[in-house]
């Protein structure tokens, strides 16, 4: 029987994957829960359903984030979940687990080690062949850049763990970096920044949730939030107004730094490709380009034209599942590593 193609994100805050004809079969978060002793544990719940269990695990569950700053750091719970996310896309009609053949996203500028990591991972999530290819490239093909034209374009990934960066240009990277800068930090510096203004303890889900619906990089904007948590000092509930300039103080100093990532990067390219930087601008993906003003920062600090999209989470797996139907391309991003 013919191998079942599919593509595979594994991100620190989202897993994805792709089937050809179908597009985007899922889209979960990157946890798992366990219960029994450690040695012996069985899966509880996957992706959703276990990212409900935070913060509020019973008693013999273990929740685990397998993927920390971009890069697998459990790899025996990722494989476990990444089995489980492909059982769930398995049509019904799948009596046996098929043999699967993927492209897979990975960090980019992994060593050997760290590769063989995912490698064993996809072998023990039931994965016979797996492609490997940086995120960045696929965040390119995703976003439909002439990525194999010379001076293919500047990308820049803003994850929850991660901010990758590369200068794309003849199908492969001409310069780039990965900073361990991302939302999930910027989400812990929300938190620790209401508790010490406003006295206030709140959860990270709500930190994260002030930073997605209110956050801004304008220093003048007015919305606020109504959160509530548990007083700091009298240990009773309380609740505060949290503003947008609060948050602005807070994550645009992360979003500077990534800023200044980006120009060394460019200053890092030879000079045509700069000249073609200059005319085409940089786009921004990933979940933290969703942050208001992002474009206006960026471009002011950079002098150059920012864009974004409308659904910058979806660029890498939709890159990976473009190339699943461009063999051509495939072949000629391989050849440049
Ligand atoms: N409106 C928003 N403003 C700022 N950040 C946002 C917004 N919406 C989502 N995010 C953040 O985007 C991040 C998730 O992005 P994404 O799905 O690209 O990450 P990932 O691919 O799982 O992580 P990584 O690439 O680091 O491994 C989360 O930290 C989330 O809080
Ligand atoms: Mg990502």
């Amino acid at each position: 029987m013919a191998a079942m193609e599919i593509a595979v994100e594994i991100g620190t805050g989202y897993t994805s994957i792709y089937l050809p004809g179908n597009g985007i079969v899922l889209r979960e978060p990157t946890v798992i829960a366990f219960i029994g002793d450690p040695r012996n544990r069985r899966v509880h719940a996957v992706g959703a359903q276990a990212e409900k269990m935070l913060g509020k695990t019973p008693e013999r569950t273990a929740i685990v984030k397998p993927v920390s700053d971009g890069v697998i750091s459990d790899a025996e719970a990722c494989g476990v979940l990444l089995r489980e996310f492909i059982k769930k896309i398995l049509p019904d009609n799948y009596i046996f687990f098929p043999r699967i053949k993927a492209i897979l996203g990975i960090p980019t500028g992994l060593n050997m080690e760290e590769r063989a990591v995912y490698e064993d991972v996809c072998a023990a999530a039931g994965i016979s062949e797996v492609t490997m290819i940086d995120n960045i490239i696929l965040s390119g093909i995703g976003l439909d850049l002439p990525i194999d034209s010379a001076g293919g374009g500047v990308v820049v990934n803003i994850g929850a763990g991660t901010t990758e960066i590369a200068a794309l240009s003849l199908a492969g990277v001409v310069s780039g970096c990965g900073v361990t800068i991302g939302g999930d930090m910027m989400d812990k510096a929300v938190m620790d920044f209401v508790a010490g203004k406003y006295d206030l303890k709140i959860g990270i889900g709500t930190a994260r949730k002030i930073k997605n619906e209110i956050g801004s990089l304008y220093e003048n904007d007015t919305s606020e939030m109504l959160v509530s948590g548990r007083n700091v000092k009298t240990k009773n509930t309380g609740s505060a107004y949290v503003t947008a300039v609060d948050v602005c103080e807070v994550v645009k100093p992360y979003y500077l730094r990534i800023a200044d990532a980006v120009e060394s990067i460019i200053n890092m390219c030879p000079p045509e490709i700069v000249g073609e930087i200059n005319k085409k601008g940089i786009y921004v993906v990933g979940g933290g380009s969703r942050i208001l003003g992002i474009e206006q920062v960026f471009s002011e600090r950079l002098g150059v034209n920012v864009y974004t999209v409308e659904q910058p989470s979806y660029c890498v797996i939709l890159g990976a599942g473009k190339l699943l139907g461009d063999k051509e391309l495939l072949g000629r991003i391989l050849i440049q590593k």
